[in-house]
């Protein structure tokens, strides 16, 4: 099983790293610092990671309006911060629920906008720094590991946290609204995000930053270039690199709104969590978008006679017994998906996996979606992401004169693994070093210009 863009999404995770993964880890670095080592620091543009969905850490606090559905949810309750995610009780069965009540969302028609359950606060811990992104539970730090990798891979380049190093964890359950419409816990994560970047270029001599995302931290992350003027976007950013990003969404998406998804955990119910995955803002915006995934099949469901493609995604939620989705979706997510991925202008280069089997399509047999599809047909993509969603920018932005776009394809490479997997690394480091050395040089000449 791969990685997924569910909230349970990390028990990918709980597997431990081979003896050869780890070695050509050791190789990695060792070639990297050969290579790099003689980078000053000084010249070094700040990097600010963005995680992916359920990449980071988020805390929990319950108030006095919290109404536990059962005992083992009320006796398995702080007034304090304690972490909701990631903690290894919520594999335990009664722990589940109470962990799936208190991760689900809920959209108010009246407000238009989604908050938590009632009586149950959320933060994301640490932001500025990649503390929380490290690994999802510091008690079981290997099996939850996340940007370890990729952080001891940066600092062997001369990366050091809170000083050329930052972290932007967030609120993943929440997606972004459209232009015109609220979105409280999303718009103060770019604001933040937003600060912290001017941060990181005020304290390194003025230099703008690389953004480093992940998944749907690619999402956030050209969002918020967008949502920015272009004297702000070229002052403060460099580049944009995007790992494994599903900028026009996943059919496994789908899969999870049909059925739920418990990543093949064997003890957990996927209808027990289906309903809290079904709540996630986020999950709804990666639902497969039209203007990519075009007319093509996506679902069969033979027991209604049915097919549905990204264009019949109202009436796919609607028949899989989700109708309450119907109306957030389209009042929200039909036009931010619409809105498009506009070239911010910044250089972006595009880091993905491929030649990794991906559901693309998904036939359900006579028993309806709860019991999950009697066949799976698969396709290219990272496992998680199908290749038409990773490579969409290119089709979007082929007539973008000034857009600079670089796709980096990445073979056997999965949507998670590309954050620790040797040659991934490798590549990364290669984009990062070469966007650095270009500013030496490109300032190396300048300072020749004016002393001439
Ligand atoms: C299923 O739908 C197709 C086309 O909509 C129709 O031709 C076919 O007869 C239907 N089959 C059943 C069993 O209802
Ligand atoms: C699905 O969407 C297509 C394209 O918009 C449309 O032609 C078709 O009628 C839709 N299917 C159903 C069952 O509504």
């Amino acid at each position: 099983m791969r990685g997924r863009h569910t909230q349970m999404n990390m028990f990918v995770r709980l597997r431990p790293i081979s003896i050869l993964a780890a070695a050509a880890m050791v190789v990695v670095i060792s070639t990297a610092v050969t290579v790099y080592a003689c980078q000053a620091r000084s010249d070094l543009h700040p990097v600010i990671l963005v995680p992916g969905s359920g990449g980071n850490q988020l805390e929990a606090r319950l108030t006095k309006e919290y109404k536990p559905s059962s005992l083992w949810c009320r006796l398995w309750s702080q007034p304090s911060w304690s972490r909701l995610w990631f903690n290894p009780l919520v594999l335990v069965e009664p722990f589940t629920k109470c962990f799936a009540e208190r991760m689900t969302l809920y959209y108010h028609p009246e407000i238009d906008d989604y908050r938590n359950a009632p009586g149950v606060e959320t933060r994301a811990p640490h932001f500025g720094s990649t503390e929380s992104l490290l690994c999802l539970d510091p008690l079981i730090k290997d099996a939850t590991a996340y940007m370890e990798a990729l952080v001891t891979t940066l600092h062997t380049l001369g990366y050091t946290e809170g000083d050329t190093l930052f972290g932007a964890p967030y609120d993943f359950r929440y997606g972004l609204a459209p232009q015109g419409h609220p979105s409280l816990t999303s718009t103060q994560f770019l604001h933040n995000l937003k600060t912290l970047i001017e941060h990181a270029s005020h304290s390194n001599n003025d230099k703008p930053v690389i953004i480093l995302t992940h998944s749907l931290g690619s999402l956030f992350a050209l969002h918020l270039l967008n949502r920015n003027t272009p004297s702000w976007r070229n002052r403060y950013v460099k580049h944009l690199i995007t790992l494994s990003a599903p900028w026009a969404g996943t059919v496994q998406q789908m899969l999870t709104f049909a059925s739920g998804y418990t990543l093949g955990v064997p003890f957990v119910d996927p209808l027990v969590v289906r309903a809290e995955q079904r709540s996630s803002e986020s999950n709804l915006w990666l639902l497969p978008n039209p203007k990519q995934f075009t007319d093509r099949v996506l679902v069969v469901a033979k027991a209604i006679n049915m097919t549905y493609s990204a264009h019949n995604m109202s009436m796919f939620l609607r028949d899989i017994g989700y109708g309450e989705g119907v109306v957030p979706y389209e009042r929200r997510v039909v036009p931010l998906i619409s809105e498009g991925l506009a070239a911010p202008g910044v250089p972006v280069s595009c880091v993905f996996g491929s030649g990794v089997r991906t559901a693309e399509r998904l036939v359900y047999g006579g028993g309806g979606f709860d019991g999950g599809p009697e066949e799976v047909v698969y396709g290219d993509g990272d496992g998680t992401v199908n290749m038409v969603s990773l490579v969409a920018l290119e089709r979007e932005w082929e007539w973008e004169g000034g857009q600079s776009l670089k796709m980096i394809r990445v073979p056997g490479v999965s949507h998670t693994g590309i954050l620790k997997d040797g040659g991934a690394l490798e590549v990364i480091v290669r984009e990062i070093s070469e966007i650095n050395s270009n500013f030496s040089l490109a300032s190396h000449y300048h300072s020749q210009l004016s002393t001439d």
